[in-house]
């Protein structure tokens, strides 16, 4: 058996993949908004396994298979033998032998990492407590939509050195941009975990300001992430001063963009002004899901096309 690829952290890919993908996002996209069929994964199957909750990345991913003229099974842990005690590697066995893609919303990053060790067809991240690599492919493909190469830009993450921001800074380390991060204090990033190379792309300040002064992009997260609501009152109090308001979007660059990965709580992680305003590109991001997981199926089944 061949080994195939997956996709489980933004770092396991090299910059030729990245643009090779974006690429083909573009391309993909443009037929897209024309109406032009394109069904290169006719007869494949995808199997999503979530065991978290999601709206954006089932439709992307289910609507896009379908769109490349393939199908989507949805799976979950409450209506599957998933999650009762059958070990990830059978499963990995069994779903593989029956699908051509994997895409995976977990818990620990070691979950998909084993699931993928045991599968015959590749397997995609679709989030786990540590990364988020899907979310982050279509903000830089956003990114560059409105801003062009975002090599040597800033960034400037505001909130938790959650999934996003530990995807984020890898990103950042391959395709050779600064990440800003300002968390409140007890929340600061672990390099460890967010399985960096040490290359020096980044910097933690503790006031949010000075993190967001010159950047090309402020982005954040909600304050309490799936998997972390029981300390959600105690985070409530911690992160009351990382709120991306008006005053930030003004430290920064006057053509930067506000990015967030939605679901998004107005008032809490930002302020309603700054989401539904001039420099936000929410929607755009969200819809930018769809596109770049279609170039990452068709890569990842296909190859070079
Ligand atoms: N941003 C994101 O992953 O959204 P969902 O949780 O709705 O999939």
């Amino acid at each position: 058996m061949t080994k195939p690829r997956h996709y489980l952290q933004f770092k396991d890919f090299t910059r030729d993949d990245y643009r090779h993908v974006f690429d083909r996002t573009r391309w993909i996209k443009d037929k897209f908004k024309r109406y032009e069929p394109y069904h290169p994964l006719f007869d494949r199957t995808l199997v999503m396994i979530f065991e978290k909750a999601s709206t954006r990345t089932r439709l992307s991913f289910e609507a896009g298979m379908q769109q490349l003229g393939g199908s989507a099974i949805y799976l979950n842990t409450r209506d599957s033998q998933l999650g009762r005690g059958e070990p990830v590697e059978d499963a990995a066995q069994v779903i593989s032998r029956m699908s051509d893609v994997v895409m995976i919303r977990t818990f620990e990053q070691d979950i998909i990492e084993r699931f993928a060790a045991h599968s015959r067809v590749p397997v995609i991240n679709g989030l786990t407590n540590e990364y988020h690599p899907c979310q982050i492919l279509a903000d830089i493909y956003t990114f560059i939509e409105h801003r062009g190469s975002i090599q040597g830009k800033t960034v400037a993450w505001v909130g938790d050195s959650n999934n996003m921001c530990n995807t984020w800074l890898q990103a950042a380390e391959l395709l050779d941009f600064n990440v800003h991060v300002s968390t409140p204090p007890g929340y600061e990033v672990e390099p460890e975990r967010a399985g960096l190379y040490g290359t020096g792309h980044f910097e933690q300040f503790a006031d949010p300001m000075e993190a967001c002064k010159g950047a090309d992009l402020v982005t954040t997260d909600v304050w309490t992430s799936m998997g972390f609501e029981a300390e959600n009152d105690e985070r409530m109090k911690d992160f009351a001063d990382w709120c991306v308001d008006a005053e930030m979007m003004a430290a920064a660059r006057a053509d930067a963009v506000f990015m967030h990965c939605l679901p998004a709580h107005r008032g809490e992680e930002v302020t309603a002004d700054v989401i539904d305003g001039p420099q936000s590109v929410v929607w755009d991001e969200a819809e930018n899901r769809l596109h770049v997981q279609k170039a990452l199926m068709e890569y990842l089944v296909l190859g070079k096309v």
